[in-house]
């Protein structure tokens, strides 16, 4: 294998929204964010992730890009993002940007003139004339649904149009047929590759490409999936931003890729196409068929997904949240045992193999709040799937616990800096509420103390940072207990060994647990071969 930087370095995302506010407007920024990265270099991190810094009208708080070369004035200016990627530099952290070109916000300047059929742009957008039933109503071109509800397809007064949206209304896609709009997405990698950034985190990139427009089969959620997902089309035009921008700077990238099976995988990555994926089974082990519906978690269903990867794909993206999802403690762990359950999703994060991500909080433990009304979220998903269910005659009170099990404004609260107002994340009231947890759950109680998860966040990314059989070596998964996750990592002829009991009980397990300890969460260790509630050892052998 050829080794790029990314294969020895941990990835941060940050929500800049919610990461550090440094001018107390409530709305976090670049500043913010540059005022943080002695913090990121101390816990152990090499890249880090932006999600959206575009100005953008925020109907998906920037999945919505309104000008693609710019900076929101919310988060600051150009000549913040340059001092982000110099002072960056200088701690050796490289800068992902997040890539959103499936579609663009409604107020792109393009967008806006797409609604004129004799416009330039009118091809750059999925614009197509609708139907009309029996009784002369107005339907929509096909029977696809948004993936945040209700059609896909929204009506324009002025043409007499439809145009095509897989998300909110404000996001219209792009339509890849038109070479034109090929090119302007190589423009905009160009633009921010010159600029010093390393690569691009790439939004729901396997469905950008549309095959045909024909309704979709009989599915209450994402129909019409079989139009686009993962299209050969799509494969192609992936080359192509390999071949023309991405691969002569050597750029980074990782696809977001919804829905996406082992065999898609591997397309995408081993020709270069992209350089990881995102996958996502193992995010839902939790879930009945929705999100909004949750059975009971089992370790044993995560250890199989997060398996079944790591056995089929060379290099694999290790990651557990992300904001769109919930707070891994308080689905695969236990709220009142932070430290505990949180090192054990660390360490199986930061010892299998890839590139691991961790998302701004975990290492502290955030947790998710308990939404009291549907006013206090304010992501587009949760206010449109309450009001769906609301339609259905649901209770208010059990809207709002399905849309609790889902929402993912659990992952956006500000994240908790100090014991002071606001968590320290700004001195003004912050755009989303504050976790009531953050006396506790925050990063300066935590730094002083040695056992608290931030600390053990660091040594477990500091032992990933100093060793090379954790990030390069070989993979083999070993039989102990369903419930704990064991694996002998090799390298050359170094061998360690991973066992991390994902359980909330005691787990008994034959194995050979001899060597020297490198890591455990546990103060002592026991002799034997009982695993207490999610212990995690890892072993030099
Ligand atoms: C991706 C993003 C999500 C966004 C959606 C539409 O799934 O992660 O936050 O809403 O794409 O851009
Ligand atoms: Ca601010």
């Amino acid at each position: 294998m050829k080794y790029n930087w990314w294969h020895d370095r941990i990835a941060y995302q940050i929500y800049p929204r919610s990461f550090c506010d440094s001018n107390n407007d409530g709305i976090g920024d670049l500043k913010g964010i540059i005022s943080k990265l002695p913090y990121l270099k101390e816990l152990g991190i090499g890249a880090i992730w932006l999600s959206p810094v575009y100005p953008s009208p925020n109907y998906d708080y920037g999945y919505d890009i309104a000008s693609y070369y710019d900076i929101s004035e919310e988060y600051g200016t150009l000549e913040d993002m340059k001092t982000l990627l110099k002072e960056a530099n200088k701690l050796d952290i490289k800068i992902i940007m997040d890539l959103v070109v499936n579609h663009t916000s409604f107020k792109h300047p393009h967008f806006e003139q797409s609604k004129d059929p004799n416009s330039k742009y009118h091809n750059h957008y999925v614009w197509k004339k609708g139907r009309v039933s029996k009784s002369g109503k107005k339907l929509p071109p096909n029977n696809w649904l948004s993936f945040f509800t209700g059609p896909a397809w929204t009506y324009e007064e002025s043409n007499d149009m439809w145009y095509m949206h897989l998300f909110t209304k404000e996001q219209p896609d792009l339509n890849y047929d038109n070479q034109e709009v090929i090119d302007e997405v190589k423009k905009i990698m160009k633009y921010w590759l010159d600029l010093g950034v390393a690569g691009f985190r790439c939004d729901v990139i396997n469905i950008i490409y549309k095959t045909s427009y024909a309704n979709g089969k009989f599915s209450v959620y994402k129909r019409g999936l079989e139009h686009y997902l993962s299209q050969p089309r799509c494969h192609e035009i992936l080359n192509e931003f390999h071949r023309d921008v991405l691969g002569p700077y050597n750029a980074f990238t990782v696809g977001e890729t919804t829905d996406v099976t082992l065999e898609e995988a591997k397309t995408f990555t081993e020709n270069d196409e992209l350089t990881m994926v995102f996958p996502f089974d193992h995010t839902s082990v939790d879930y009945r068929f929705l999100p909004l519906f949750k059975r009971k978690y089992k370790p044993s269903l995560l250890i199989k997904a997060m398996r079944k990867w790591q056995e089929n794909i060379p290099w694999n993206s290790l990651f557990i949240e992300n904001h769109d999802i919930p707070r891994a403690i308080s689905r695969f762990g236990d709220e009142t045992k932070p430290e505990l359950s949180g090192s054990a999703i660390g360490a199986m994060i930061l010892t299998l193999r890839g590139m691991p991500y961790i998302y701004q909080g975990q290492e502290i433990g955030m947790t998710n709040v308990d939404f009291k009304s549907i006013e206090e979220m304010k992501d587009v998903t949760s206010k449109n799937v309450y009001n769906l269910l609301r339609r259905f005659k649901i209770c208010k009170k059990t809207a709002l616990r399905l849309v609790n099990n889902f929402a993912r404004d659990h992952a956006r609260t500000p994240m908790q800096w100090k014991n002071s107002e606001n968590a320290g994340f700004s001195t003004k009231m912050p755009w989303l509420r504050v976790n009531n947890n953050y006396n506790k759950v925050n990063v300066e109680t935590q730094d002083k103390d040695t056992t608290s998860l931030l600390n053990q966040y660091r040594k477990l990314t500091k032992l990933r940072n100093s060793s090379e059989v954790l990030r390069r070596g070989d993979i083999e998964f070993i039989k102990s207990h369903k419930n704990v996750m064991s694996f002998i990592r090799t390298y050359n002829d170094e061998k360690i060994l991973v066992v991390i009991n994902l359980d909330k009980k005691e787990r008994k397990i034959k194995l050979d647990l001899d060597g020297e300890i490198l890591y455990c969460n546990y103060d002592e260790i026991l002799d034997g071969t009982t695993l207490r509630p999610y212990e995690v050892q890892i072993i030099k052998k």
